[in-house]
């Protein structure tokens, strides 16, 4: 019933304001008594995966809580693991609004929204201050005014920042929102980006005496033999590393 009404008067509203309001209140009422609208119960149905075991299957993906403000309250629901971000060296604004559309008829939303966030640092100190103990991927991106050549730098950065916090952490080249980044999905640049992160990965390994997964995050609609060179890439990198 709590749906029902709250999904309609979201409907009456923009959808990127519908977003903000739903973040907002989550974040704000997570330790107290009003929680009980979105916590529930899930019963256990446990994953191995990636060396981490996921208490069920079924995640939150990563663009709904880009900053990771409310991952306490999206565990409350009971998600088998969290996905934040994609979050970026530097605080971005994004594209400009309007830059999410919702086609009802068809259950989807369009997302145009050029990987708006507040920042690592911001990201990492929502984290620490969050009580949450689950299973929690940070995805990490680049800053769009960053340009494609020094774009590992950025990835990097990230990486070193958000190491200590993340279970696992997935490198994002999919997006189409940021001009030139699926430019990273191919060729030398691809092998350059996945070389150095997974130098760098060994080293906070090493460093930290914590093995964290590192994911590559691919566009879905490329065909098969783009998938077929990215999956190379991928093999070469890991069986030289
Ligand atoms: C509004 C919106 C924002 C998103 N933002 C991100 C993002 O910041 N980083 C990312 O890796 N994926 C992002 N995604 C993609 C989702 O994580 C997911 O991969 C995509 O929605 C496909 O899953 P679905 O079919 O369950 O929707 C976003 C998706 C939407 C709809």
């Amino acid at each position: 019933m709590f749906y029902d009404i709250a999904r309609r008067y979201m409907f009456s509203r923009d959808a990127e304001w519908a977003h903000e309001f739903a973040l907002g209140n989550l974040r704000r009422f997570a330790h107290t008594p009003l929680s009980m609208a979105w916590s529930q119960s899930v019963a256990d149905k446990p994953v191995n995966f990636l060396g981490l075991e996921f208490k069920n299957p079924v995640g939150l993906a990563a663009g709904l809580d880009k900053n990771a403000e409310c991952i306490d309250a999206f565990s409350q629901m009971g998600f088998g693991f969290l996905e934040v971000g994609t979050v970026t060296p530097r605080p971005q604004a994004g594209n400009d609004k309007p830059r999410i559309f919702r086609l009802p008829q068809a259950h989807a939303i369009i997302n145009r929204m050029g990987f708006n966030n507040k920042g690592v640092d911001n990201l990492v100190a929502n984290v620490k201050a969050s009580k949450y103990d689950g299973i929690l991927g940070i995805n990490i991106g680049k800053n769009k005014d960053t340009p494609n050549e020094q774009g590992k730098d950025d990835y990097i950065h990230c990486m070193r920042k958000v190491f200590e916090h993340a279970s696992y952490i997935t490198v994002n080249i999919s997006s189409p929102n940021t001009p030139g980044l699926r430019d990273l999905q191919y060729g030398d640049a691809l092998d350059d980006l996945l070389q150095s992160l997974k130098n760098e990965q060994m080293d906070l390994i090493a460093k930290h005496s914590k093995s964290v997964p590192m994911l590559v995050k691919i566009a879905p609609d490329i065909d098969a033999v783009q998938v077929a060179q990215i999956a190379e890439s991928l093999v070469k990198i890991v069986l030289m590393g």
